[in-house]
């Protein structure tokens, strides 16, 4: 059973040098601003090609493409629920973007992947719940023999960043 590495940092994702980056898309697959944006401005216009055969992604599940000009070897796209106060299934929809990640990099042999914080940008996930969710899921999703040696979480701003340490903290405490 590999032990799986969990961290969190402050970078620019489309820099991380790991097997796949997570890309936080919207259903059409066809790109958009934020971290969509900025990881298909770093890939280069064949990631959008390929985006073009997909079929589009459905909110909490994860597709995968490859990753071009990019320093990962693949882009997981997955489509987070959009914040409407918590009590329309979001929690479980953004558990599921981050189960389905990992479930789809464990299937292709992608050892090391880093998250963006899915939702939290314009689709206005709070940072504090989503951070839960994600350490929570990511946690439970890789006691299954996965292969995964490291997941990364990708903050955009040392406040991002300091909350996801929290989370990570507190997650501990309570094994
Ligand atoms: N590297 C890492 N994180 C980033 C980067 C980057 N280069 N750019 C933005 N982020 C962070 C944001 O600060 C936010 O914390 O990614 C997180 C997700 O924000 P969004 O990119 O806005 O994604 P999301 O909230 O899931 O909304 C998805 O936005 O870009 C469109 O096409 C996308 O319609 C979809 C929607």
């Amino acid at each position: 059973m590999t032990k799986t590495l969990i961290r969190a940092l402050q970078a620019d994702i489309t820099s991380l040098s790991v097997d796949a980056i997570v890309n936080a898309a919207n259903p059409s697959l066809l790109g958009g601003g934020g971290v969509d944006g900025a990881i298909h401005r770093a890939a280069g216009p064949e990631l959008l090609r390929e985006c073009r055969s997909l079929g589009g992604c459905r909110t909490g599940q994860a597709k995968l493409t490859g990753g071009y000009r990019l320093a990962a070897g693949y882009v997981i796209h997955t489509v987070g629920p959009v914040w409407r106060g918590g009590a329309n299934g979001e929690p479980e929809l953004l558990a599921s973007c981050y189960r389905c990640s990992i479930e789809l990099a464990a299937a292709n042999g992608i050892a090391t992947l880093a998250f963006p914080g899915i939702s939290t940008g314009v689709y206005g996930y709070p940072i504090e719940p989503a951070a839960e969710v994600a350490v929570t899921a990511v946690r439970s999703s890789l006691r299954a023999d996965t292969g995964i040696r490291e997941v990364v979480f990708c903050c955009f701003s040392p406040g991002d960043l300091q909350v996801y340490e929290r989370a990570l903290g507190r997650n501990h405490e309570k094994r």
